[in-house]
């Protein structure tokens, strides 16, 4: 195992892939979207979902000025939205207009959604922390879209035989997961009382 004391030196992607958000901002008439590949889930009551965005970025003003932004999950077909709105700046031009992203009305907030998204979370601002170089955006989770054929019915976890979602690896590098192996391990199969019975997706061998 190789050590490294400079994180620049070794990159900060050890911990990938994530499936990236677009972030989508609005403050009064203007709407910006960044990607976010730093994010976390913090609570579920209230249920807080954060971004962290560094100041440098255009929709960072956005993000203090309007309050509230929306996280959305893509699938691989479209990953072209995560890297455009990842690598241009709000700054110089309008996304959504210049690359023909389409958005549909929020349904507690002013932010809107993507139209392609798999899932999404309408937040309210609530709380923002800074960290280092970036912002913590504590928002507090108002909606949750999500494509029922997405998820599975049950356990409501993502079901990857109907959604590849589109993942990050770094360095402007995407993945899809083409095939999987999928296996339960809970409580019950850790202790030994569930035994024999193939899990869903699991492949035979
Ligand atoms: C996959 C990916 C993930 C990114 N993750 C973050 C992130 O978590 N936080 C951040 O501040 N910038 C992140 N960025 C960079 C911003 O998305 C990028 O600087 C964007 O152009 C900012 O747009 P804006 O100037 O319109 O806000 C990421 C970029 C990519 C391509």
């Amino acid at each position: 195992m190789k050590v490294e004391k400079e994180i620049e030196k070794a990159g900060f992607f050890q911990y990938y892939p994530v499936v990236p958000a677009v972030v989508v901002v609005k403050a009064g008439d203007e709407l910006d979207a960044l990607a976010c590949a730093w994010y976390t889930a913090l609570s579920f009551n209230p249920p807080l979902f954060a971004v962290a965005v560094a100041p440098k970025r255009y929709s960072y003003k956005l993000l203090r000025k309007g309050g509230e932004f929306t996280a959305n999950f893509l699938t691989f077909d479209h990953v072209g939205i995560i890297a455009t709105v990842g690598r241009t700046s709000g700054k110089k031009i309008n996304k959504f207009s210049t690359y023909k992203i389409k958005t549909i009305p929020s349904t507690v907030i002013k932010t809107p959604v993507l139209r392609d998204a798999y899932a999404a979370y309408e937040c309210k601002i609530v709380k923002q922390y800074k960290t280092g170089d970036h912002v913590l955006f504590v928002g507090e989770v108002k909606a949750v879209h999500y494509r029922g054929k997405s998820f599975d019915k049950k356990s409501k976890m993502p079901d990857l035989k109907s959604v590849t979602p589109a993942l990050y690896l770094g360095a402007d590098n995407y993945i899809a997961i083409k095939s999987f192996g999928q296996i339960r391990m809970g409580k019950e199969d850790i202790t030994g009382k569930r035994t024999g019975r193939k899990e869903k997706g699991q492949k035979s061998e």
